[in-house]
């Protein structure tokens, strides 16, 4: 069986690790890897693929940023020849980015099917890019390889046929637990002056949170009342560094703002923080895993398991509900929650045995 493998941005990395180690320990399954670029700077691309032994991609489409549109067609014209020229069983894609759907896109029209890992997820806001990302994937998807429960009932919603959905668990969980023992040691505590002291997390990097300064204003007026009982770590997305050059953020002391962090240093935060707030996806899942309270800034998530079983709470934008959250957990610890099924550290393995099984099982893949 032959894959190619497709990866683009920083959250597409830790979701393809396990896969790739997987691949590379069968007999009779060789993957082609492809970067398509959509993610270039070190600390949100090579960074990764060191820490999490990720094999070189065997071919980078070197895309780099540009608008919504110019992305995605420049990630089609250059995948477009990979794909012609190695003639795989399956495109495999993870995620939800615009190198998610653009490959997608382009293997199903030259005929080769696709295999969508985390497909399914759906925060019903058709504003967020990724929602009409994940939509049009799982559309034209061959195999659905699903996260929670609520994906497989969304898909089943949508029409997909039960036969092409997959309950496998979660691939970036596999990479959380394979690599506990690796980011318990990283330093990050000492080198941040952080060690013996309690500390929260802080990302924000979702368009709608980062690019309109009203709404960004009003999240660091919240996380300026914070910082005054709680030191915040922030490590800054290149999206959001623009957006913050007009913001005067020396003005909060408690406030620790750092460069895009490596896997291994940001899992350890993560894992010993008091308190997590996140705009973003995989956040909210590796919080439950990790039984550290996530506070999510936004109005909804397409990952639910993490407020019904984790511990993970929507708290929106406004800045007073934001602090009032936060105080309410740092004064009121909430429990550890419970790890959904199949949260496991499985879940690629389950994946390629479908994989295996349906590709060499003739007809399989047909309609
Ligand atoms: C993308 C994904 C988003 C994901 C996020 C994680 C889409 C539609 N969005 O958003 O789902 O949650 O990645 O990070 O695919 N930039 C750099 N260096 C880089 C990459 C980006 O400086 O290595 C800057 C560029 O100015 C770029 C901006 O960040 O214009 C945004 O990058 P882009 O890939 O367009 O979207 P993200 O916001 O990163």
């Amino acid at each position: 069986m032959k894959l190619v493998v497709v990866a683009g941005a920083r959250p597409n990395f830790m979701k393809i690790a396990p896969l790739m180690w997987e691949i590379q320990r069968r007999d009779g399954v060789a993957a082609y890897l492809v970067h398509t670029g959509q993610h270039y700077d070190e600390r949100m691309s090579r960074l990764f693929f060191e820490e999490l032994a990720i094999p070189r991609p065997d071919v980078d489409l070197g895309v780099g940023s540009a608008s919504h549109a110019v992305q995605t067609a420049e990630v089609m014209k250059r995948f477009e020849p990979v794909v012609l020229e190695q003639r795989p069983d399956a495109v495999l894609v993870v995620g939800d980015v615009n190198s998610t759907i653009a490959c997608a896109l382009v293997a199903v029209k030259l005929g080769v099917p696709v295999a969508h890992v985390e497909a399914g997820l759906r925060s019903f806001d058709r504003t967020m890019p990724e929602e009409i990302n994940r939509i049009l994937t799982d559309a034209i998807s061959q195999w659905l390889f699903v996260t929670e429960r609520s994906g497989v009932e969304n898909l089943r919603r949508e029409g997909i046929p039960a036969d092409r959905i997959f309950l496998t668990g979660n691939v970036m969980i596999d990479t959380l637990l394979a690599c506990r023992e690796l980011s318990r040691r990283s330093t990050i505590r000492e080198d941040l002056h952080l060690a013996g002291r309690e500390f929260g997390v802080l990302t924000l990097h979702r368009p709608a949170n980062v690019d309109e300064p009203g709404v960004l204003g009003g999240i660091l007026a919240a996380i300026g009342r914070i910082q005054r009982e709680l030191p915040i770590v922030f490590p800054v997305h290149p999206r959001t560094r623009k957006a913050l050059e007009s913001q005067n953020l020396a003005a909060l002391p408690g406030l620790i703002v750092t460069e895009p962090l490596g896997y291994l240093d940001f899992m350890k935060l993560l894992a010993e923080a008091r308190l997590v707030l996140t705009d973003s996806g995989g956040i909210q899942e590796e919080t439950t895993v990790l039984g550290v309270p996530c506070l999510t800034l936004r109005n909804n998530t397409e990952r639910p398991v993490t407020i019904d079983q984790g511990t993970n709470r929507l708290v929106g934008l406004d800045p007073q509900r934001i602090v009032a959250a936060a105080t309410r957990v740092l004064l009121e610890p909430p429990g550890a929650g419970r790890v959904p099924d199949l949260w496991d550290g499985r879940a690629a393995a389950r994946i390629i045995d479908v994989l295996t099984a349906g590709i060499s099982t003739p007809g399989s893949t047909a309609d």
